[in-house]
């Protein structure tokens, strides 16, 4: 059975799956406050026809699965695709990444499914802050997913804190002592300008550097770690005496692409080889025919490009290929 290796000797074993590119909250890095035009219902792949991907990347073996959104716990049903992905031959992980708005009242099932574990966006622990950011929500409910979650066992539980300057940057100790205090693993995350290159992005990217400068101020001593499971892209720490670890994510200031091992489908049904750029593969012709299905995977590794060029817009330099219009909500991260 052959791999996915693309054109750099990359292994694929990785796939995003993107369920909706709908949310409930307005996150100021990711989509803009008036909301924005949401892909038509049928324009979305069924639970089914995602299945008809994941089996043919699974047979072309990808064993990892994470599902996204927007926020994928808007998506009704979401078990039953869980479900589907863990009946999968040779599936090792099933994760998801929410905002963990809804994630109280549907933890218990998703792991009843077949989840593992969970990814939980938590930029600030101020409510004021949160409202901000968030533009929506309240910061209490994502507590009690993160709790409910931890709970019904969905572990190790990550919390995804994307930094900006200016507006959460004062809370970089906070989150550190959270992972001194409580067995979770705090990520810090550096601002990408994905489908945008705006002035917001410029204004609030901030260097993953920050977090190393203050842990060291704090007193904290540091240690590397490898885990916790599934941390690709993260760079991860613990430290000395903590309940908890923390992992940077650094794709700007400095990237991580010759680890590479992920794919992405998007909600309406394109595999993305890349987050970052425009190139994408429909699968739609492909439903209902497992070879042709297989082929558009092989083909994204022609597709893949070596890395991101999120430094050079940064610096004003000119990009090799043209970046995605995609917003982050229409790719899932
Ligand atoms: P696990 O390692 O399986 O726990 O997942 P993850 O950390 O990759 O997933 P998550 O959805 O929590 O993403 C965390 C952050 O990493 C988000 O900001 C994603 O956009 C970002 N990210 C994930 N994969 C990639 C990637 O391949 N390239 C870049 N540049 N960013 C990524
Ligand atoms: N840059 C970095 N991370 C982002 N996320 C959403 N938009 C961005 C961005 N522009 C994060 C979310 C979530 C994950 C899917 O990606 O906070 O945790
Ligand atoms: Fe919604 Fe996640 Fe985007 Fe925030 S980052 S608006 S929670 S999809």
């Amino acid at each position: 059975m052959p791999d996915l290796i693309d054109r750099f000797g990359r292994k694929h074993t990785y796939l995003r799956i993107s369920v909706t590119d709908k949310c409930n909250l307005r996150c100021l890095y990711c989509m803009p406050e008036e909301g924005m035009k949401f892909m038509e219902q049928e324009r979305l792949l069924s639970y089914s026809q995602i299945l008809e991907v994941a089996s043919a990347a699974a047979r072309l073996g990808v064993r990892r699965f994470r599902i996204t959104g927007g926020e994928p716990l808007v998506r009704p049903g979401l078990e039953e695709l869980v479900a589907g992905l863990a009946d999968l031959p040779g599936v090792e992980d099933i994760s998801l990444t929410t905002n963990g708005l809804l994630l109280a009242q549907q933890a218990h099932r998703l792991k009843q499914a077949g989840l593992r574990r969970v990814n939980v966006s938590l930029d600030t622990m101020d409510p004021i802050r949160f409202k901000f950011i968030a533009r929506r929500g309240e910061l209490q409910r994502v507590w009690e997913g993160i709790e409910a979650a931890s709970e019904a066992g969905l572990l190790p539980i990550k919390l995804n804190c994307v930094l900006l300057k200016g507006v959460n940057e004062s809370e970089i100790g906070r989150f550190l002592k959270l992972a001194t205090e409580r067995p979770v693993h705090v990520r810090f995350i550096e601002y990408m300008p994905i489908g945008h290159d705006d002035a917001g992005w410029r204004e609030h990217y901030l260097p993953l550097s920050r977090v190393l400068e203050e842990a060291s101020q704090l007193g904290y001593a540091l240690e590397k770690i490898d885990g916790p499971e599934g941390s690709g892209p993260s760079e991860n720490w613990r430290i000395e005496g903590g309940a908890g670890t923390f992992g940077l994510i650094h794709p700007v200031s400095s990237h991580f692409c010759s680890n590479c091992n992920r794919l992405r489908l998007t909600a309406d049904g394109h595999i993305k080889p890349c987050l970052y750029w425009m190139d994408e593969l429909n699968v739609k012709p492909a439903l209902g025919f497992s070879e042709e299905m297989e082929q558009i995977l092989r083909k994204a590794m022609e597709l893949k490009p070596e890395n991101h060029e999120m430094a050079a817009l940064l610096a004003g330099d000119p990009l090799r290929h043209v970046p995605t219009e995609r917003r982050m909500s229409q790719i899932g991260g």
